[in-house]
């Protein structure tokens, strides 16, 4: 293990998780000690607009995935029309090596809830839902008794703090599937029908949950809140990139002396945080890396300098996704490793469209016939060609994130694909996987 350099630890920028190594920092009294509530008792205080404006002007993106602008999205909740409005939390962290939700809620719930009261606030929504995945017990216990906590101490329920305004907060456990996830698929969900995608438009800000105007959040993004409240959009802004502000928790796993949450200023590269995580684990080469879960375009050795912002990792041609970066080393195999993650869309599709459906269920099978040393070389073009039917063919993204592993490994890797291929290494699986395979 390496110790980091004083100047890389200095790009450590604790802000969403600066609580998580206080001692009981998830119950009330300790938040409350941490500066908790502070930011709730300013936002109460201003106008809904001046608060929306404030989150444009910090440049905020959204945490899920795709970094939509944060503000933007809450600007375009109707106002004056009569309709009831809500806020949904993501809190469904389903994609794979992304690991940053579940510790923010399980060590500091409350900067979650307070974020929820001051987004609800500036929306207008009365009732709001965090939907959490079904797996994450121990993270759900711990929300909910935050909830009961917020609701004893007047920070939820009727007229908050004196202000006139009223918020209920209801944790919602899925039953833990990807797909719900999804925004559109999260609402049905939540609404009691099975878990898929619905046709857009009409979007959620309009039609979202019982057909209200819905703003639906990743955890990241809400509990970013109360901190730009107290902190102001410029301090925000200080951190992170010109596009790409603020900081942002990246989860590290793999190959790597010490994995975990590493909560850094937008831009810093993945050379800086391995160095941070105390470098490679002995032995060990960095071969290929996910910089947003498994859904992104692998990446290589050759990229250790991008900067890890939503422009930089798109000029490099993946995507910023969650920031789950999965580091593998040269004693890894890119076809085994996409073949797993396939394996994991195969099984996670919804069934909805027939290009995820049913592509990723043959191109399952072809990975098993390479990796059983049974592969032709026109395997290779039907993996693309199949890719190329799925990708933006799909009816939701889960269909499109499956192909980024197959066409960058192809990209980079291919001489691994043709070591099956052609005989040259052994292969991984046995035969009998080619055979009843469900
Ligand atoms: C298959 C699939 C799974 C997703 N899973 C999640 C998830 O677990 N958590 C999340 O916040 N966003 C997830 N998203 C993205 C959401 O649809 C949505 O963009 C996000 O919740 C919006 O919040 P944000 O603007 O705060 O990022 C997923 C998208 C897809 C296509
Ligand atoms: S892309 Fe896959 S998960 Fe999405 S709707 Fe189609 S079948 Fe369902």
């Amino acid at each position: 293990m390496t110790t980091p350099r004083r100047e890389t630890l200095e790009k450590l920028t604790p802000v969403l998780t600066k609580r998580w190594l206080s001692p009981d920092a998830w119950r009330l009294d300790v938040y409350e000690r941490l500066d908790g509530y502070a930011a709730l008792r300013k936002a109460i205080k201003a106008d809904p607009d001046d608060l929306i404006q404030l989150i444009k002007d910090s440049g905020l993106r959204g945490r899920g995935g795709a970094g939509f602008p944060t503000g933007l999205k809450w600007g375009f909740i109707p106002q004056n029309d009569g309709k009831p409005h809500y806020l949904v939390v993501n809190a469904d962290e389903g994609e794979p090596g992304t690991c940053k939700d579940l510790p923010l809620m399980t060590h500091d719930p409350h900067s979650l809830i307070e974020g929820v009261i001051i987004a609800s606030y500036a929306i207008r929504a009365n009732r709001a839902y965090i939907y959490i995945r079904g797996e994450a017990v121990h993270a759900a216990r711990r929300l909910r008794h935050a909830v009961a906590e917020a609701h004893k101490a007047g920070y939820l329920g009727r007229n908050i703090l004196g202000s006139g305004f009223d918020l209920e907060l209801v944790v919602h456990s899925g039953a833990g599937a990807y797909i719900c996830g999804e925004e559109t698929a999260l609402l049905d969900s939540l609404e009691g029908f099975r878990g898929q995608p619905r046709l857009r438009p009409p979007f959620p800000a309009t039609h979202g949950l019982y057909a209200s105007p819905t703003v639906v959040n990743n955890v990241g993004t809400i509990a970013s809140v109360p901190y730009i409240v107290l902190g102001g959009s410029a301090w925000w802004k200080s951190m992170g990139t010109e596009k790409s502000s603020g900081p942002m928790i990246y989860s590290l796993s793999g190959r790597i002396a010490n994995p975990g949450q590493y909560e850094c200023s937008m831009g810093i590269t993945l050379r800086e945080l391995i160095e941070l995580a105390g470098g490679m684990q002995p032995g060990h080469n960095l071969r290929f890396w996910t910089p947003g879960g498994s859904s992104t375009p692998l990446l290589t050795a050759d990229h250790l300098d991008v900067p890890l912002d939503f422009e930089g990792v798109s000029a490099a041609g993946s995507i910023l996704g969650t920031t789950a970066t999965q580091i593998f080393s040269d004693q890894d195999c890119p076809v085994y490793a996409t073949y797993r993650w396939l394996e994991f869309y195969h099984h996670e599709s919804c069934g909805k469209c027939t290009p995820c459906r049913e592509g990723n269920y043959w191109m399952v099978r072809v990975y098993r016939r390479i990796l059983a040393g049974q592969g032709t070389h026109e395997d290779l073009d039907t993996l693309l060609d199949t890719c190329d039917n799925i990708l933006g063919r799909s009816f939701c993204g889960l269909g499109d994130g499956a192909t980024s592993s197959v066409t960058s490994s192809l990209q980079y890797f291919k001489q691994d694909y043709l070591d099956y291929i052609e005989g040259r290494r052994a292969p991984r699986l046995s035969e009998k996987t080619l055979v009843g395979a469900h």
